[in-house]
């Protein structure tokens, strides 16, 4: 009897579980009708990519100190597109551009000639340390340009041409430039800032000299102080480009101090723009104290200009200099 309970008991048991598995099967065959035949390996991606453009980041808790160890992916995709493709544009539109349009002018202008020929006498324009900071400034400068456009511009330049190895290498120095010439040019711009401040304040001569166009396009020879018109713009451009390539500067080279990825970012974009509008309005600058204005070029090399070129560029200031008594003295006589 007790057999034949043991018996049945077994036999509930199989048909409840026969019955319970039925059940699952049937259950479960419509999701599995849902499945698609094949797995699609992107799909993940996919979502990731939703997660991104919803949150900008995808970023988890650490416990270890350092947090920032926490971000997975951070935000940066419109950064990597201003840098691969807009600012190569902006650079490329301004330098250019800039230089386009001096080689216009000087085909067309010619170089801006000492009209009434030269005195013989000579006038001191700017002394040894004035000279000796704009020359530390200039020198500075031009590294830091060439270096920071290989940044731009080298790889799709540079790399065709010389290869990925020589580009490497060169980068690197071009990188330890960039770095360590960044500090003295800025202590450049401040001497600048601090030596010629008085000079570069905008007043009435300047609105004059604007209206006249510099004497750049006729053969006129508007009055200026010791800067014009223009020299006072360039001024300003070394004075404030320079104080903001600086700060953004220093932002980058010091990361995490003061600012995050994106504040980074920000300086990136700002430290970018601000520096090839800077290279462009350099080289106007450069054009006009060497082979675009005769005679300029004494006043950064000697010191001395001709007190004639003084007269036809810088009347006022001749004037100054007259009522000082230190207008003129005997022009060094050419070495034989
Ligand atoms: C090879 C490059 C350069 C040459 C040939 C050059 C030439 C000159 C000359 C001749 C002057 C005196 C103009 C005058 O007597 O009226 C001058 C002034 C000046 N330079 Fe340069 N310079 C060069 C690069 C630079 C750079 C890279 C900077 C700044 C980053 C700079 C900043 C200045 C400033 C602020 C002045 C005073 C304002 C002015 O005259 O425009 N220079 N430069």
């Amino acid at each position: 009897m007790a057999s034949l309970g043991r018996l049945f008991r077994l036999a509930l048991g199989a048909t409840l579980g026969t019955w319970a598995l039925l059940l699952l099967v049937a259950l479960a065959a419509p999701v599995q009708a849902q499945q698609p035949s094949s797995v699609n390996p992107t799909a993940s991606s996919v979502k990731e990519q939703q997660l991104l453009q919803e949150l900008n980041r995808i970023q988890g808790r650490v416990s270890i100190p350092d947090k920032r160890s926490g971000m997975l992916e951070q935000p940066g995709r419109d950064w990597r597109n201003f840098h691969e493709v807009t600012l190569r544009w902006i650079g490329g539109i301004v330098i250019l551009g800039m230089l386009a349009v001096l080689v216009i002018f000087y085909l067309t202008r010619g170089q801006v000639r000492l009209e009434s020929g030269r005195s013989g006498r000579t006038v001191v324009r700017f002394n040894a340390f004035e000279r000796l900071v704009h020359w530390m400034t200039a020198t500075c400068f031009i590294v830091l340009a060439i270096s920071g456009l290989n940044i731009t511009f080298g790889r799709p330049l540079l790399i065709p041409l010389i290869g990925l190895e020589a580009f490497s290498d060169w980068s690197q120095w071009a990188k330890y430039g960039h770095n360590y010439l960044s500090f003295p040019f800025t202590i450049g711009v401040i001497l600048i800032f601090l030596m010629w401040i008085a000079g570069n304040i905008p007043d009435k001569t300047d609105v004059e000299w604007i209206k006249r166009g510099g004497g750049l396009l006729g053969h006129d020879h508007p009055p200026a102080k010791h800067f014009n018109a223009g020299q006072k713009m360039i001024y300003w451009i070394v004075v404030l480009g320079g104080g903001a390539v600086a700060i953004t500067g220093y932002l980058l080279m010091f990361p995490f101090y003061t600012a995050g990825i994106e504040g980074m970012q920000v300086a990136q974009v700002v430290h970018s723009i601000v520096a090839v509008l800077f290279v462009a309005a350099m080289l106007a600058h450069i054009y006009i104290g060497s082979i675009g204005m005769e005679g300029a070029f004494e006043a950064m090399g000697t010191g001395n200009v001709d007190v004639n070129w003084a007269k036809e560029h810088h009347s006022l200031w001749l004037e100054q200099q007259k009522a000082a008594g230190t207008d003129a003295r005997p022009a060094a006589a050419p070495a034989e």
